[in-house]
């Protein structure tokens, strides 16, 4: 069988998404499977090379997992024409520079979102990689979760119209008393923090697949918490928003209330949920669940304080069983990414659709500016 190694710098490796998602969880896992098989029964086997800044980091990483190659320099990297993908996991505030450089450098791109901080910055990608004829991608990994993809089963058989309600969200810890477990730039505007420029690239591609094209929105948001405490126990003033609160309007007419906070104590079953409420029934999708109540089996409420309620209504609900057996989404994108750069053939999610997410993210920013209301297309 003939087999294609496909050289991919990982730049941004040494960071949480980088190592654990994208190298041990995806590319690893590939390596260890045999490569990707292409149509033409060929095999497309990726070799990675570990870009990042501390070498002592990198060189543990290649050591831990048997990998030769790493560099601190990102130009020497480009320059290699042996290399065929640049991918970028780096802090948001880097990406679009790295990005550019790559591009210039005719390599093949994919790269975690947001793919620039702002939309300016993302179409300007767009429209780079699209002039040099490479094949570009986004990760857009919640299309992948077990939860949303019994959603979309459901929604396929025609069973929603009406209204969606997306609440996303956890206690980030201050990192006072025990340490934070997300990093610090995340709540620090200046180093691309921000929860909206992270979440709603991720609720654009995710609620558009699902219920069609955004029409406008109301956005508000807030940042919560002034003060956290950073990787070496230092306080530090938060200049980015740690929760949003926004409304979407459907070109279906549908509603979707969205909420996505780092200042919530979790009392849902997963950390992000979508209710859909439709015709037919509605359904509570989250990372792995989908639990559906049909219109035939919905039990009557009455409002009636004076009495204890006698429906249990978490009761009534029933799961949609996984009947199939669901892929890491991490691993499932890179798998179809590698086959399409190998073959030289358009990415289905490419930067094009990454900057619809930096768009909508943008939308909300502004419509908090000035108090809330955005049309989106
Ligand atoms: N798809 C998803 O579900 C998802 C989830 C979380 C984060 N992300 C995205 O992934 C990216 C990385 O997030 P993370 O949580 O892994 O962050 P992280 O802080 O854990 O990792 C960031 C990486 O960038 C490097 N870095 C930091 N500052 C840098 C600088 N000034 N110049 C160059 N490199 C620098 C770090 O060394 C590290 O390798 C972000 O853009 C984030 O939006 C995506």
């Amino acid at each position: 069988m003939a087999r294609k190694v496909i050289t991919i710098a990982l730049n941004g490796v040494t960071g949480r998404m980088g190592y654990r998602q994208h190298l041990v969880r995806s590319l690893l896992a590939i390596r260890d499977q045999g490569g990707v098989l292409l149509p033409d029964g060929s095999v497309v086997y990726p070799e990675p090379v570990l870009v990042g800044r501390d070498e002592r980091r990198l060189r543990d990483i290649a050591a831990r997992h048997g990998l030769a190659r790493w560099s601190t320099s990102l130009d020497e990297v480009l320059s290699d024409p042996d290399l065929d993908v640049y991918f970028d996991s780096q802090v948001t505030s880097v990406r679009e520079a790295s990005l550019e450089k790559a591009i210039a450098a005719g390599k093949h791109i994919y790269t975690e979102k947001p793919v620039a901080g702002s939309l300016d910055g993302a179409v300007r990608l767009a429209a780079a990689a699209r002039d040099a004829g490479i094949t570009h991608g986004v990760v857009q990994d919640k299309l992948f979760l077990p939860g949303m993809i019994k959603l979309r089963r459901l929604i396929d058989s025609g069973f929603f119209v009406l209204a969606v309600r997306l609440e996303f969200g956890y206690w980030v810890f201050e990192g006072d008393l025990i340490a934070a477990q997300r990093p610090s730039w995340n709540y620090r505007e200046q180093d691309g923090g921000g929860i909206v420029l992270d979440m709603f690239p991720h609720w654009q591609y995710l609620l558009e697949d699902l219920f069609g094209p955004i029409a406008a929105l109301y956005a508000r948001r807030a940042t919560h918490l002034p003060r956290r405490w950073d990787e070496s126990g230092q306080p530090y003033e938060v200049t980015a928003d740690d929760a949003a609160y926004a409304v979407l309007e459907f070109a279906s007419g549908a509603f979707a209330s969205v909420n996505s906070s780092w200042v919530v104590r979790v009392n849902r079953r997963e950390l992000v949920e979508l209710q859909v409420d439709g015709t037919h029934g509605s359904a509570v999708a989250g990372l792995r669940h989908c639990a559906v109540q049909q219109r035939v089996s919905t039990p009557m409420p009455v409002w009636n304080p004076d009495l204890p309620d006698p429906i249990d209504y978490l009761a009534q609900w029933t799961d949609v069983p996984d009947n199939q057996a669901f892929e890491n989404g991490f691993k499932a994108q890179w798998e179809l990414f590698l086959a399409a750069a190998a073959q030289g053939v358009p990415f289905r999610w490419d930067l094009a659709d990454g900057a619809r997410g930096v768009q909508l993210a943008e939308l909300a920013l502004q419509a908090s500016a000035e108090g809330g209301l955005r049309w989106a297309r």
